[in-house]
This record gives C-alpha cells, sequence and structure tokens, in this order.
C-alpha cells in the first residue's frame, strides 16, 4: 500500500527506513523523499515511525548503525 503517492513510496519502503533507524519523518524523507512534496502523507509516516522506530541509542547500545542505506536508496530514487 502506497504512503506517499506522490514519490510511490509504499508502507514496506518506509518501514524499512525506520528498521534500519529512521527517526523522524525529515530522515525519511532523506531516505525516498516521501513527504516532501505536498505533504499529505506526513502524519502515516510519523505514524509508522511511532509504531516501529527505534531510538538512535537502542541502535547504538546493540552495536548497530543508527543511520545506514540512505544514501543508497536516494541515488536511486533520483
Ligand atoms: S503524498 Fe507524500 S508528499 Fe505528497
Amino acid at each position: 500500500m502506497y504512503v506517499c503517492s506522490c514519490f510511490g513510496v509504499t508502507e514496506a519502503q518506509v518501514q524499512r527506513h525506520v528498521d534500519d533507524g529512521a527517526c523522524t519523518p525529515r530522515q525519511v524523507a532523506s531516505a525516498c523523499k516521501a513527504g516532501t512534496d505536498c505533504g499529505s502523507c506526513v502524519r502515516r509516516i510519523q505514524a509508522l515511525l511511532g509504531r516501529g522506530a527505534s531510538s538512535r541509542r537502542d541502535l547504538a547500545g546493540r552495536g548497530e548503525p543508527a543511520l545506514t542505506g540512505f544514501e543508497d536508496t536516494a541515488a536511486a530514487a533520483a
């Protein structure tokens, strides 16, 4: 299901960015542009962040990088 129709970003794609450490809508936008055009999807992105977001502190505590792969995803979406 699409979360962001402006950029064709699905819920699964947003969830993947959340799983990779995105903690804010801005970080999701950096990864895939979702929320950067009309903005109508930002509340939905916030809901996804609230559901599954791991804090950077939690990730760091597990020895995992807090932000990974965003550059590659952003480049592929461009
Ligand atoms: S639906 Fe996401 S920016 Fe428009």
